[in-house]
């Protein structure tokens, strides 16, 4: 029953939880969680949460808790096995096979190598006498020869069948270009080229192999661009254009941009660190890939609503997986690219070098809101503008910001430093009364379905369990992490166990986080008990380094004086094995 991880990663990509669980229980939006009445003991009052950021559901009533796989094992009674066929089917995911593993290996590689091939042709049709239209668009669009050869952009030409002719005399397979989703099949069951009269963008992954195309049209038609659909090889939502080369960047950040041209124009003048979503909201899965390659982000979207809302969300995407986010400001030009062939590379240099913190950008969004010329409207951003700061964790900080948002509406800074400190309290009583509420809820109340597992070492287990927790939030402290502690240090092996499975996929480059398939349903329960706190501290690293200190010299403790001679503490571990295995 081994499911490959490739597999069950995109199954867990593919799964929402919130939806999932919703077509149980009716669920309510409240805070960065979802709560509503336990499908699995009656209750009248909601104790049970879905945390759409970790994936995972818990019962503060009875205790049950997992992710995705656990929940349909619970609510529609099945084993593992069968838990994973019913969310592939929801999922419109197949579930391989026996060797699927290689076969699927098989038809990756026959997707990569047809890609490669149409990509040369698609360059050289840009290159021929076929390609003059496709020409003259790049020389309108100012994108010079170096950039044309550097991103191999190709032309698509305007006919039926270009491609499919070309590929199938080169030996290709129609089934392969049909996978691919180079070509479409029409009603009749015919075969024709998806893109026809584009422009044609290559997309290419980390490894450097071709894994599907955007294709701009050269007239005002719609669809302006199109797409590879996905593919075995191409998922829309975990790739980003152009970081296989602005990952080497030497200019220490990435900039984020929309689109292919915001990308390609940047990197002609100079910024060779930008990379783009492929028109999508930024995913996850994108939003820790950037994290993997560097500690700043500048956001380069588009100056229109849409682009300015997408900022937003990107901004709290990427604040939880720990980087700096930076927002680029572009003044009467709508994109990027716009800004570049109108002021050029100088202007967005200067415009770089000042770009607005995260925290600058929001209060001046804010300030957007309010007509600030008069006492109602400095008044409404003062009470908005308090609660942002308070939330700042650093004093630092919030004492820059307070004084910058006094200025901005014209308060006495110490004025609105009393806001700030009010705000702070009022906070803080608000994470005390939660955390009390959560407390006073013990399982034992209602049916005890989750047996708290009992810890021979408290000290060294809450330092692993916040560990844990951290790990699981934020995965870029990973690499920080696996320098200070080892699995090896861990009082309760199933943290151990947790904490060397996220190391290995972050190592490996997972997208994915998701336990569900390593864990049995009972560590699952336990796992998603703990990963539903929140996690001490906003600011990771440094408790990070609190809790491994403390691990690290239990264990040196632990090793000092084993275990094994005090016979109450080993009847404790195995009582405690029993109940986790
Ligand atoms: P934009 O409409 O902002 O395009 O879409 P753009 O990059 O400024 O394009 P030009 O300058 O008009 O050529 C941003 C991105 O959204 C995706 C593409 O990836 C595009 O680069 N998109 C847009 C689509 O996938 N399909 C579309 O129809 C439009
Ligand atoms: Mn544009």
């Amino acid at each position: 029953m081994a499911f490959p991880d490739t597999f069950l990663d995109e199954l867990f990509a593919r799964t929402d939880m919130v939806e999932l669980v919703s077509r149980y229980v009716p669920l309510k939006r409240q805070g960065s969680d979802y709560k509503g009445l336990c499908p699995f003991h009656g209750e009248k009052t909601p104790s049970f949460s879905v945390s759409p950021d970790k994936q995972l559901f818990y019962c503060f009533g009875c205790g049950a808790g997992g992710g995705a796989l656990q929940f349909v094992m619970r609510a529609e009674n099945l084993d593992f096995a069968d838990a994973v066929h019913f969310l592939a089917d929801r999922a419109g995911l197949p579930v391989p096979e026996e060797n699927a593993d290689r076969d699927a290996r098989r038809r990756r590689d026959a997707v990569y190598r047809l890609n490669r091939a149409a990509a040369r042709y698609f360059h050289e049709t840009l290159l021929s006498p076929a390609g003059e239209a496709g020409r003259a668009y790049c020389r309108a669009r100012g994108l010079s020869q170096g950039a044309v050869t550097r991103f191999g952009l190709g032309y698509a030409p305007d006919s039926w069948d270009g491609l499919i002719r070309t590929m199938t005399e080169a030996g290709f397979e129609k089934a392969d270009l049909l996978e691919a989703g180079l070509v479409v099949r029409n009603k009749t069951g015919g075969l024709y080229d998806r893109f026809r009269g584009r422009l044609i963008f290559p997309i290419v992954d980390l490894r450097r192999q071709v894994v599907g195309f955007g294709g701009r049209v050269l007239d005002g038609s719609a669809p302006k661009y199109l797409n590879s659909p996905d593919t075995p090889v191409f998922a829309k939502n975990r790739h980003l254009f152009a970081l296989n080369t602005a990952k080497n960047t030497k200019q220490g950040r990435l900039i984020l941009a929309e689109g292919y041209m915001d990308v390609i124009s940047l990197h002609q003048a100079g910024f060779d660190c930008a990379v783009a979503s492929l028109g999508t909201a930024l995913t996850d899965a994108q939003a820790l890939l950037l994290a993997r390659y560097t500690k700043e982000v500048v956001l380069a979207y588009d100056m229109d609503n849409a682009g300015q809302s997408a900022a937003r969300r990107a901004i709290e995407m990427l604040g939880r997986s720990g980087v700096s986010v930076k927002v680029l400001r572009l003044r009467d030009a709508k994109d990027p690219d716009e800004f570049l062939r109108r002021y050029g590379r100088e202007a967005l240099a200067a415009l770089l070098a000042g770009s607005e913190t995260q925290t600058e950008y929001r209060l001046s969004t804010l300030a957007a809101r309010f007509d600030l010329t008069n006492d109602e409207g400095r008044l409404g951003f003062c009470r908005e503008a308090a609660a942002l700061l308070a939330s700042l964790p650093g004093a630092a900080e919030r004492d820059v910001y307070t004084r910058r948002a006094a200025e901005m509406c014209r308060v006495s800074f110490e004025a609105l430093t009393a806001d700030v400190k009010r705000e702070r309290a009022r906070q803080a009583r608000r994470a005390d009364r939660e955390l009390a509420r959560r407390a006073s809820r013990p399982d034992r109340t209602i049916q005890p379905r989750a047996r708290e597992m009992r810890y021979e070492n408290p000290r060294s287990a809450s330092a692993e369990e916040e560990v844990v927790r951290m790990l699981f939030h934020d995965p870029s402290l990973l690499e920080e992490a696996a320098g200070l502690v080892t699995a090896d240090d861990f009082s309760v092996p199933l943290l151990g166990r947790v904490f060397t499975i996220l190391c290995e996929r972050y190592r490996e480059g997972r997208a994915s986080y998701a336990l569900d398939g390593d864990l049995t349903p009972d560590e699952m329960s336990h796992f998603a008990r703990l990963a539903s706190r929140p996690a001490s501290s906003a600011y990771g690293a440094r408790a990070l380094r609190d809790c491994a200190a403390v691990i690290g010299e239990e264990s040196a403790l632990r090793r000092a004086e084993p275990a094994g001679k005090d016979p109450l503490l080993v009847l404790q571990k195995a009582k405690y094995e029993s109940q986790i295995s």
